[in-house]
């Protein structure tokens, strides 16, 4: 059983330790651990069943220290740090050599963020290093958003979880690169591409939809963020009436269906808000897989601002649905 609470002086110990530990961040928790210490970032991927060709998101205090992290940095970078910092915007960034390539998978770019954390943002200005932190869920399983979540995954295989209550947005950073003059999106995140429009013009977007094996754009895996429950997703009512010899549980954007008990059912947000959806995606998924049914039916939220990240999860999720539908 991991120690949870909100000792600061504690997390420091662990990870000047050499110890990997789970932190909150305004997104998912994060399992983090110094990123200067080949030993404890290896551990993060053997705790995580990670695979190495899979990078880390290296997690910094100040803008500052992006310096310490990343050379030739585009003027446009600083421009978006700037503004989103401390926020969910990931930057994909030359690496600087004292980045281990076991951190960015032998990739020459790194990825850095600053996470809009107090507890975490604390703690991180307290370190000597940046923490390399992938979410802290099992490789492939739904992301964390509450300290109980991490305890359940990986309550065994770590010794402390810093308790800063549940992640205020829900959904995991934007991740955005640089090529030539292009600015380009490699993950769609709690930024909105309009967020990012608005700052720095149009930008282009590449979701690559590929297999674990062979994963090169981040969060690409398209069996990733899943239950273990297999979750279909479309139009609720038409996969009720084909599912209807199942044990059904529904993950609802703003309504409850008939004909389905209401305990077996999950409203996102009962008023229609895409920012309480992000807040409450992650925590829904891991309530239906707990229940006693046989296949999640799940609606795509609109797909604007930040639900356009809610639909890339719940496609990802239901990866192994749509496996099971085609059988
Ligand atoms: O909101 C977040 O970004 C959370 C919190 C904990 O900060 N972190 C997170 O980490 O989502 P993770 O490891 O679950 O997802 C990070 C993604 C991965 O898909 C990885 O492939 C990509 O970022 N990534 C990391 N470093 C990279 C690099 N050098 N080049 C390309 N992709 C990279
Ligand atoms: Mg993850």
């Amino acid at each position: 059983m991991a120690i949870i609470n909100a000792n600061l002086y504690l997390a420091q110990h662990f990870l000047e330790q050499g110890e990997v530990i789970a932190i909150p961040t305004e997104t998912v928790y994060g399992l983090g651990a110094n990123a200067y210490d080949e030993a404890a970032v290896a551990k993060v991927f053997a705790i995580k069943n990670r695979p190495l060709f899979n990078p880390l998101i290296l997690h910094i205090g100040n803008l500052g220290k992006i310096y310490d992290l990343a050379h030739d940095i585009p003027s446009v970078a600083l421009q978006l740090a700037e503004h989103f910092w401390p926020g969910p915007l990931t930057l994909l960034l030359p690496k600087k050599n004292t980045i281990s390539d076991v951190v960015t998978a032998n990739s020459s770019l790194v990825a850095i963020r600053m996470p809009n954390h107090p507890i975490t943002l604390q703690l991180l200005q307290r370190l000597a290093f940046p923490l390399a932190a992938p979410s802290a869920n099992l490789f492939g399983y739904v992301s964390p958003t509450r300290p109980s979540h991490v305890e359940k995954q990986l309550g065994n295989r770590i010794s402390y979880i810093l308790e800063g209550g549940q992640c205020t947005v829900g959904i995991e950073s934007t991740i955005i690169g640089f090529k030539d003059k292009d600015i380009i999106i490699y993950r769609l995140g709690s930024i909105s591409v309009e967020a990012i429009e608005d700052v720095v013009g149009p930008v282009n977007i590449h979701i690559r939809k590929c297999s674990h094996s062979s994963l090169t754009i981040p969060g690409s895996a398209l069996q990733h963020y899943a239950p273990h429950k297999p979750l279909l997703l479309g139009n609720v009512p038409t996969l009720l009436s084909t599912h209807h010899d199942r044990r059904v549980g529904i993950l609802s954007f703003d309504r409850y269906y008939k004909d389905v008990a209401k305990e077996h059912q999950v409203v996102l947000s009962p008023t229609g808000s895409l920012e309480e959806c992000a807040f409450q995606l992650f925590a829904a998924l891991q309530t239906l897989d707990a229940m006693e049914i046989d296949v999640i039916l799940s609606t795509y939220v609109p797909d604007r601002g930040i639900g356009r990240a809610i639909n890339d999860r719940l496609m990802r999720a239901s990866f192994r649905g749509v496996i099971v539908k085609r059988r």
